[in-house]
């Protein structure tokens, strides 16, 4: 991997997971990491990318090379930056976890137990990132993370299609890979082709990532 295969290409990549808060102390999010979304923008980093890092909360040091990172905490704040920053990108790569759900309204003050009682949360649907990016009519290379526990090659397609995506790197979650672990393994499809980028340490699955998304980038918009 010595090629600057993004060289003068801006790259905006969001990592981690997204909170979405209930009440002053408790919030709903999900068991990323971030680590698979930094070991990618440290790989497009090395690729010559200049890149831009939104990332929900995580504890993780931001990669050497990255230019600007943003820290958000909820999908809405996340869905917010990433419009802000990908205005003049070449690539999104979008491997944060953001929660599809948020509380309806977050209450002022800790909520009470309910002596007994059940407590029912009303959930609103957030927007979606990626396919509100999707929409616009001139917008970056998309390139999307399908998490599955099942069926991942269907449930993959379905979303590259549905959400308007150039290229999708599905992961089978659970056994040690996927959320919160070093290693991971990928497929990844596009329109008409795919390609398996087998079980390794996150940092070399992005890195093998970046170049095949640099090849497609270069035969669709080159
Ligand atoms: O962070 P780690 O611990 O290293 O774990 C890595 C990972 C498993 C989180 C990562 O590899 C991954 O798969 N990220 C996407 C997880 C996910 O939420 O997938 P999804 O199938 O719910 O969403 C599909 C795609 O739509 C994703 O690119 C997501 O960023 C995007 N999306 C989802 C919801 C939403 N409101 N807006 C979006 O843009």
């Amino acid at each position: 991997f010595g090629d600057r295969v993004l060289a003068g290409l801006k790259v905006v990549v969001s990592a981690g997971p997204t909170y979405e808060d209930i009440d002053p102390v408790r919030f709903i999010g999900n068991r990323s990491s971030g680590k698979m979304g930094f070991a990618v923008a440290e790989a497009a980093a090395q690729a010559g990318a200049q890149v831009t890092l939104v990332a929900g909360p995580v504890s993780l040091a931001t990669p050497q090379g990255v230019a600007k990172r943003i820290d958000v905490r909820s999908a809405a704040q996340m869905h917010a930056a990433v419009t802000e920053v990908v205005a003049g990108a070449d690539i999104y790569i979008g491997a944060a976890a953001v929660g599809d759900y948020r509380p309806n309204a977050v209450a002022e003050h800790k909520l009470k137990k309910q002596n007994g009682l059940d407590l029912t949360l009303q959930l609103a649907e957030n927007p979606d990132i990626l396919a509100s990016l999707a929409a616009q009519q001139s917008h970056p290379f998309l390139v999307g993370f399908a998490a599955e526990t099942q069926n991942v090659e269907s449930y993959a397609r379905d979303k590259l299609q549905r959400k308007g995506l150039d290229m999708i790197a599905a992961n089978q979650v659970g056994g040690g890979l996927g959320f919160e672990t070093a290693d991971n393994a990928i497929t990844l499809y596009w329109a008409d082709g795919s390609a398996e980028l087998p079980r390794a340490d996150k940092a070399v699955l992005a890195r093998q990532l970046i170049d095949r998304i640099a090849s497609r980038y270069k035969a669709v918009r080159g």
